[in-house]
C-alpha cells in the first residue's frame, strides 16, 4: 500500500492507476471500523485497483469542539486499509486541500436541509463540497458510500447526476455490531450504560420492518411504531420519518423500499440510523 500525503501526489498516484484499469475510491475522515472495511473490500471486488481517503473535513461539523474531538487514529487505519485490500491511502491535512482564498461550495437548498441537515445547518454543503473535491483528486470509476449515512448517499447520487460526475456511485449495506448497533466511528464516545440505550434505534427499525411485514403500510401507523421504541431514550428523537428514498420526502403509505430513518441524541453523542423497509433486518444477540 503506498501512502499519498498531498493533493499533487494523490492524483497523480491515481491517475496513473486508471490507465491500468479501474479505481474503486472510499472516502472516509478515518477512525475505521468494520464499516469502512466493508466497502474496501467490495471495492477491492470490483477494481483493479482501490484508493482510501482520510480526511477529518473541517467544513461539515457545526460545532468546532466535535471537529477538535473527531477520533483520529492514523497507524491502526492504516493497518486495517491495508488488511481489507487497499492500495492507495490518501492522508489529506486541512491546509492542503483548504488554502488560504478557499472560497467554493457545493450545496443543494432543497435536499440539504431536511432531516439530518436540519438538526446539522451546512453539513452537507460541507460533505458536497469535499466529496466533489476528492472525485477531483481521485477520479475513480466507482466510489463507495454506506447507506448508514442515507442523505448523503441521495445528495451525492444528486450531486453526480447534476454535474455530469463521470463515476459510478455504489452504495452498501450497513455493517452492525452483533447486538444490531450501527458501526460509527463516534460510538467510541458512547458511555456503556448509553450505548444500551442506543440499542432504541435499531429496535425501533426492526419493530417498524415487523409492522410493515405484518401488512402496514400507513406511514402514521409505522412512526408511532418506530415513536413507541424511541419513547425509551432519554430525549425525544431529532426525528423518526418514513421518506422516499430518492428525494427524502416523507411518504403517507409506504412501499417496499422506503426507507425509516432516524436520528436522536444518546449521552454525548448523535446517532443517526435508518432501514429499507422490506429488506432483512437481524436477527441480533442481545449483549450480555
Ligand atoms: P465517515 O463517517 O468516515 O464514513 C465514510 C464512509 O463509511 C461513508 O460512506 C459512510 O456511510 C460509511 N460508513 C460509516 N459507517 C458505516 C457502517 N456501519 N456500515 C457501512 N458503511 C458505513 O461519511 C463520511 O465519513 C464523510 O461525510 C465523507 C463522505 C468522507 C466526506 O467527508
Amino acid at each position: 500500500m503506498r501512502v499519498l500525503r498531498s493533493p499533487a501526489e494523490a492524483q497523480a498516484a491515481c491517475r496513473a492507476a486508471a490507465r491500468g484499469g479501474t479505481l474503486g475510491f472510499v472516502p472516509t475522515m478515518g477512525a475505521l471500523h468494520a464499516g469502512h472495511a466493508a466497502l474496501l473490500r467490495r471495492a477491492r471486488a470490483e477494481n483493479d485497483t482501490v484508493a482510501l481517503s482520510i480526511f477529518v473535513n473541517p467544513l461539515q461539523f457545526d460545532e468546532a469542539a466535535d471537529y477538535a474531538r473527531y477520533p483520529r487514529s492514523a497507524e491502526a487505519d492504516a493497518r486495517l486499509a491495508e488488511r481489507a485490500g487497499c492500495d492507495l491511502l490518501l492522508l489529506l491535512e486541512r491546509d492542503a486541500l483548504y488554502p488560504p482564498g478557499f472560497a467554493t461550495r457545493i450545496d443543494q437548498p432543497q435536499l440539504s436541509g431536511v432531516l439530518e441537515g436540519a438538526a446539522r445547518p451546512g453539513h452537507f454543503a460541507g460533505v458536497l463540497t469535499v466529496v466533489a473535491k476528492l472525485f477531483a483528486l481521485a477520479q475513480p470509476a466507482r466510489a463507495y458510500f454506506g447507506r448508514k449515512d442515507l442523505q448523503q448517499t441521495v445528495l451525492v447520487r444528486r450531486m453526480v447526476a447534476d454535474l455530469n460526475l463521470p463515476l459510478e456511485l455504489v452504495v452498501c449495506d450497513t455493517v452492525r455490531d452483533a447486538d444490531g448497533l450501527a458501526l460509527s466511528s463516534r460510538n467510541a464516545f458512547l458511555a456503556p450504560s448509553d450505548r444500551a440505550r442506543g440499542l432504541s434505534l435499531v429496535r425501533a427499525l426492526a419493530a417498524a420492518e415487523a409492522a410493515f411485514e405484518a401488512g402496514e403500510r400507513r406511514a402514521d401507523a409505522l412512526r408511532a411504531v418506530l415513536a413507541r421504541e424511541l419513547a425509551a431514550l432519554p430525549a425525544p428523537p431529532d426525528y423518526a420519518e418514513i421518506v422516499d428514498p430518492d428525494d427524502l420526502s416523507p411518504r403517507a403509505a409506504a412501499r417496499a423500499g422506503d426507507v425509516a430513518v432516524l436520528a436522536a441524541r444518546v449521552g454525548k453523542v448523535r446517532l443517526i440510523d435508518n432501514h429499507v423497509l422490506g429488506a432483512r433486518l437481524g436477527p441480533f444477540t442481545p449483549r450480555p
